[in-house]
């Protein structure tokens, strides 16, 4: 809402939430303050806000207000009843649409904006259409394809935005409405319209798509580790065949992220709800190879540590879930982390971004163990040297850029014989920490 802000200065843009802390962070007089960290994005909050860019906690004035409301609540897999684990919990979309219905006196355009599955905004549709009060909604699905740490720069130059609405001359219009604000700065071109169905179900396939890759090559990173073949390799190969494509082909520790593991889920429990199972364990397949990865790289650890980590001080440098943001929802650090606790590791944490009250906060809420075993189990660090300072091994959970260039000698010569790394990013150069002693593994190589 930000960046459209900044790029229609002649459209208001209130957002709201009831969370007042919150959205006191948002309205903070120091920029560099607001609630999320993304690169640019303070600028853009500082360009607009008190312009055309509003934060306010008043919910039902800036629905009576609007005449186009974006919903961008969280959709998380339920934990509860039918569809545990599985299906989205789509309390927060219902809460929304029956407060919209409740407040609003004049005709609007409601846009999904959260992810959702296939269908939902019959569901939306079906508790505005039937407040009484003869006020029309056009519901239309508007997803988001930005990824984090990238958000404003793929917000300004996104390779398309997606808009689905009803195929009905009302319809069309507010399609219409909603291209218009685009429009200011996406060629028309890159703004595709559908039908609502297709608009909500392509987010999940782009989703899937996504991470089908990721476990596709980390797939044959196990392969890699079995014989002469070095997985960098065969990505750089098969990756310049046009029709494949270089991107989404680095082999890592597993994917984490807030939407991926999530979107399947909801992929899968759709197809099994409609009875297609072949449909439902193939997309599945992608979060079982993703789950395998994590844990074949935590039990690597283990066994190249002569098959004990009980009492050994392991230092995992990064937590977030990938570089330049400080989220850490399904981070690959967390399960690994969690295996190598229920062996008795000692974990020593850093992370530019990520603080030592998240990072507990995130293994507490697995619930493997008590928090005080947690707590007394992990450390967190300030800095990278203080954190390998005596470990036993290094483990790389997360690309951050500075891990490169860090003084590796140094490092090593405060770690415990053998001095162990294992790269769940390759992101180190193996040959020159071989040089200076260290025993390197890496994602995919023999
Ligand atoms: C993703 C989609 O890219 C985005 O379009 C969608 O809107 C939201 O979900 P995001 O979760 O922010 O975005 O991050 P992304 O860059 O896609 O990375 C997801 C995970 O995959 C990270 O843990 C990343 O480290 C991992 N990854 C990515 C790999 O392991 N290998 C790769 O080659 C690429």
């Amino acid at each position: 809402m930000a960046v459209i802000a900044k790029m229609c200065p002649h459209v208001k843009v209130t957002v709201v939430d009831l969370n007042e802390a919150r959205i006191n962070a948002w309205n903070d007089e120091n920029t560099e303050n607001i609630p999320v960290y993304e690169p640019g994005l303070s600028e853009v909050v500082a360009e607009a806000r008190g312009r055309n860019l509003f934060f306010s906690t008043n919910v039902d004035q800036a629905i009576e207000e609007a005449e186009m409301i974006f919903i961008s609540v969280n959709t998380p897999t339920k934990t509860y009843g039918a569809g545990k684990g599985m299906g989205a919990d789509l309390k927060w979309i219902e809460l929304c649409a029956r407060q919209i219905a409740r407040v609003s006196k004049s005709d609007k355009i409601i846009v999904e904006k959260s992810t959702l599955p296939v269908r939902t905004a019959e569901a939306v549709k079906d508790i505005l259409q039937n407040t009484g009060s003869g006020v029309n909604f056009q519901i239309l699905s508007n997803p988001e394809f930005l990824a984090e740490g990238t958000a404003v720069p793929d917000l300004l130059n996104p390779d398309r935005v997606l808009i689905g609405g009803d195929q009905t001359p009302e319809g069309k219009e507010a399609i219409e409405a909603l291209v218009g604000i685009y429009a200011n700065w996406i060629p028309r071109e890159r703004i595709l319209t559908t039908n609502l169905w297709s608009s909500e179900l392509s987010k999940l396939v782009a989703n899937a798509y996504l991470a089908q890759r990721i476990s596709s090559i980390n797939s044959i990173s196990e392969l890699c580790e079995k014989t002469e073949a070095d997985v960098n390799e065969v990505a750089r190969a098969i990756g310049t065949d046009s029709r494949i494509g270089p991107k989404f082909l680095k082999a890592s520790v597993g994917f984490g992220g807030s939407c991926f593991q999530k979107d399947i889920l909801n992929l899968v429990y759709i197809c099994r709800s409609f009875g297609i199972n072949e449909v439902a364990d193939y997309w599945e397949q992608v979060i079982i190879m993703n789950d395998h990865q994590k844990k074949r790289f935590a039990l690597n650890i283990v066994k190249d540590l002569y098959n004990t980590v009980s009492g050994k001080k392991i230092a995992f440098l990064g937590w977030a879930f990938k570089k330049d943001t400080n989220d850490t929802r399904e981070s690959a650090a967390i399960y690994v982390a969690d295996e190598l606790l229920n062996e008795e590791a000692m974990i020593r944490v850093y992370d530019p971004k990520v603080k030592e009250q998240q990072i507990l906060g995130d293994l507490n809420y697995l619930a493997t163990r008590k928090p005080e075993e947690n707590s007394e189990h992990v450390a967190v660090f300030e800095d990278a040297y203080s954190a390998c300072e005596n470990a036993h091994a290094i483990a790389i959970l997360t690309e951050w850029d500075e891990f490169k260039d860090y003084d590796w000698q140094r490092i090593y010569d405060g770690m415990l014989k053998p001095a162990k790394i294992f790269d769940g990013r390759n992101i180190l150069d193996a040959e020159k920490l071989r040089a200076i002693g260290f025993k390197v593994k890496s994602i995919g190589v023999k």
